[in-house]
C-alpha cells in the first residue's frame, strides 16, 4: 500500500521566510514540501525557480516535491538535480513527445519523476508513463486548473484517481489544488495517498492540526479498503 504522505504546498507559505516556514511544517508533520514551479508561459503565473530550490537545501532535509509548470521541463533538469530536489513532475501536455527521455534524466540526477494532468487532459494518457520500462513513480492529479492557489477542488476529478488506484494498487497517487478538511475524504476514498494542501494548512489558526486530519483520513480509507 502506498503510504500517506502529506505535502503542505509552499506556494502559500510566506516566501520572505521560507527557510523558518519549511522548518514549521516538517515540524507539524509535513512529509514532504510541496514546491510550485511556474514560468509564466505554461501557467500566467511566475514563481520560484532552481536558485531558490538551492538556497531552501541549505536549511532543510526535507523531502522537496517539485511541481514543475512549465512549457520545457527538460530544460529544468539538471538545475532542479543540482540545486537538491528531491521529486521532479513535469506536465504531460508539454511531453508527449519526450517522455521517456524525460524519465531518464530525471533519474539519472537523482531525482523521483512524477507526471502530471491538467483537469481537461484524459487519464489515459499517463498510462503508457506507468506502464513503462522505466516509469514514473508518482501521477499527480490535478484537482483545479494550475496556476494559483485557493481555487476550489474539482470533485469530478476523482474518476481519474480511482480509476488510477484500481489499475496501480501501490503507486503514489497524488491530488493539488482545493484539498482541505473539507473536500479531504472524498480524495481519500478514491484512492489519493499524496496529499498536497496550500490556503487550507496555511490559512488555518492551527497548521498542524489540518495536516493530522488529512492524515487520518487517507489512513481511514486505507484501512477500509
Ligand atoms: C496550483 C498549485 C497548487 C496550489 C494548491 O497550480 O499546483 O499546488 O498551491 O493550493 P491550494 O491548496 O490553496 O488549492
Ligand atoms: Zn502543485
Amino acid at each position: 500500500m502506498a503510504a500517506a504522505k502529506i505535502a503542505p504546498s509552499m506556494l502559500s507559505s510566506d516566501f520572505a521566510n521560507l527557510a523558518s516556514e519549511a522548518e514549521r511544517m516538517v515540524r507539524l508533520g509535513a512529509d514532504w514540501l510541496h514546491m510550485d514551479i511556474m514560468d509564466g508561459h505554461f501557467v500566467p503565473n511566475l514563481t520560484i525557480g532552481a536558485p531558490v530550490i538551492q538556497s531552501l537545501r541549505k536549511h532543510t532535509k526535507a523531502y522537496l516535491d517539485c511541481h514543475l509548470m512549465v512549457t520545457n521541463p527538460s530544460d529544468y533538469v539538471e538545475p532542479f538535480g543540482k540545486a537538491g530536489a528531491s521529486g521532479f513532475t513535469f506536465h504531460i501536455e508539454v511531453a508527449r513527445d519526450n517522455w521517456q527521455d524525460l524519465i531518464q534524466s530525471i533519474k539519472s540526477k537523482g531525482m523521483r519523476p512524477g507526471v502530471s494532468l491538467r483537469p481537461g487532459t484524459p487519464v489515459e494518457e499517463v498510462f503508457p508513463l506507468v506502464e513503462a520500462e522505466n516509469p514514473v513513480e508518482l501521477v499527480l492529479v490535478m484537482t483545479v486548473e494550475p496556476g494559483f492557489g485557493g481555487q476550489k477542488f474539482m470533485p469530478e476529478m476523482m474518476d481519474k484517481v480511482r480509476t488510477l488506484r484500481k489499475k496501480y494498487p501501490s503507486l503514489d497517487i497524488e491530488v493539488d489544488g482545493g484539498l482541505g478538511p473539507s473536500t479531504i475524504d472524498v480524495a481519500a476514498a478514491a484512492g489519493a495517498n499524496c496529499i498536497v494542501a496550500g490556503s487550507s494548512i496555511f490559512g488555518a489558526a492551527d497548521p498542524g492540526a489540518v495536516i493530522s486530519v488529512l492524515r487520518k483520513s487517507v489512513e481511514g480509507s486505507q484501512n477500509k479498503n
